[in-house]
C-alpha cells in the first residue's frame, strides 16, 4: 500500500479510536416522553446530574458509526464506514479535477473534517480548503411553525453535541493539521451558510441531525456544488427529521 494510503488507514482507525480498542461507552439518557418519568429526569438533571447509560463495547458498532463516542475518544461518530466513504468522495473529485472546496456543516468533534483535511494533505493538495461549520455550541431549538417536521426535537437538550471551537482547533492542532486550509464558520447555519453561497464546492458532507439543518444546508450550499462533486446527507438513513 502507498504510504498516504497507510497514512489516511491510520487516521480512520485513531479518528474513529478503533486503534485503541474501544472504552466502555455511556451515552446520555434521552428525555423521556412519559410525563412522570419526564419530571423525574428533569429534577435530577437540575441538581446537575447527568443520566448516561451503559453500553457494552462493540467493535461492529463502532464501525458502522452507529455509536456515540465517549468523552476522550473518537473524534467522529461517522465510524470507518463514513470516513471510508467520504475518502472515497473526496479522492474522487480529486482525481477527476472537479474544482470546489470542502464543506461539513456540523461537526461536533471534528473528526470527519480533520479527515478531509487529512487527505488533501496526502495527496498534497494545497488550492482547496475545508470548511468546518457548526454552531460549536449544539444544535438549536425546533422552530416547529417553519419546519414542523422537527417539532418534539430533543437534540439541543444534549449536552454531548456541545463541542467548542476551541476544542475543535485542538483536536485539528493534535494531528498537526490545523493551517490556513481550514476555515471555521461558527454560528447557527440559518445565519452563516447564507455568507458562503459564493463559494464553490467539490465535497458537501451535511451532518446537523435536524430537518432545519439539512434544509438550511440544501438551500444554501448544494446550488454551488460543482457539477459532479459529491452531497453526502449523513441522517438520511437514520434521523426521521432528516429525511
Ligand atoms: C451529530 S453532530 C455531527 C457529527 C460529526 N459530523 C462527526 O463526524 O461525528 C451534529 C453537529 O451539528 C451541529 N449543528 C446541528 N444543527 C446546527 C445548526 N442549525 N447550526 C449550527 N450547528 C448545528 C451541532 O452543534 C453538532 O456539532
Amino acid at each position: 500500500m502507498p504510504s498516504d494510503q497507510l497514512y489516511l488507514e491510520l487516521m480512520k482507525k485513531s479518528l474513529t479510536y478503533m486503534l485503541y480498542g474501544l472504552e466502555d461507552e455511556y451515552v446520555p439518557v434521552k428525555r423521556p416522553h412519559n410525563p412522570v418519568k419526564r419530571l423525574i429526569f428533569d429534577s435530577i438533571k437540575r441538581r446537575g446530574i447527568e443520566l448516561l447509560l451503559a453500553q457494552p463495547k462493540q467493535l461492529q458498532v463502532r464501525f458502522e458509526g452507529k455509536d456515540w463516542p465517549m468523552p476522550k475518544s473518537a473524534l467522529t461518530a461517522i465510524g470507518m464506514i463514513g470516513l471510508d466513504n467520504l475518502q472515497f468522495c473526496v479522492e474522487d473529485v480529486l482525481r477527476r479535477g472537479v474544482a470546489g472546496d470542502l464543506i461539513e456543516a456540523g461537526a461536533w468533534r471534528g473528526g470527519a473534517s480533520i479527515f478531509m483535511r487529512s487527505v488533501l494533505k496526502a495527496h498534497g493538495t494545497e488550492a482547496r480548503k475545508v470548511y468546518v461549520a457548526d454552531s460549536f455550541e449544539g444544535l438549536p431549538k425546533p422552530n416547529p411553525e417553519k419546519y414542523p417536521k422537527d417539532a418534539g426535537d430533543t437534540h439541543h437538550t444534549f449536552d454531548v453535541l456541545a463541542v467548542s471551537l476551541d476544542q475543535v482547533k485542538e483536536n485539528f492542532s493534535r494531528y498537526g493539521l490545523l493551517d490556513d486550509q481550514v476555515c471555521f464558520v461558527k454560528g447557527w447555519f440559518r445565519d452563516t451558510l447564507p455568507t458562503l453561497k459564493d463559494n464553490k464546492w467539490a465535497v458537501i458532507r451535511l451532518d446537523g441531525d435536524m430537518y432545519e439543518s439539512t434544509w438550511d444546508g440544501l438551500v444554501n450550499l448544494y446550488p454551488n456544488l460543482t457539477v459532479g462533486g459529491y452531497l453526502i446527507v449523513d441522517d438520511y438513513g437514520a434521523v426521521k427529521g432528516c429525511r
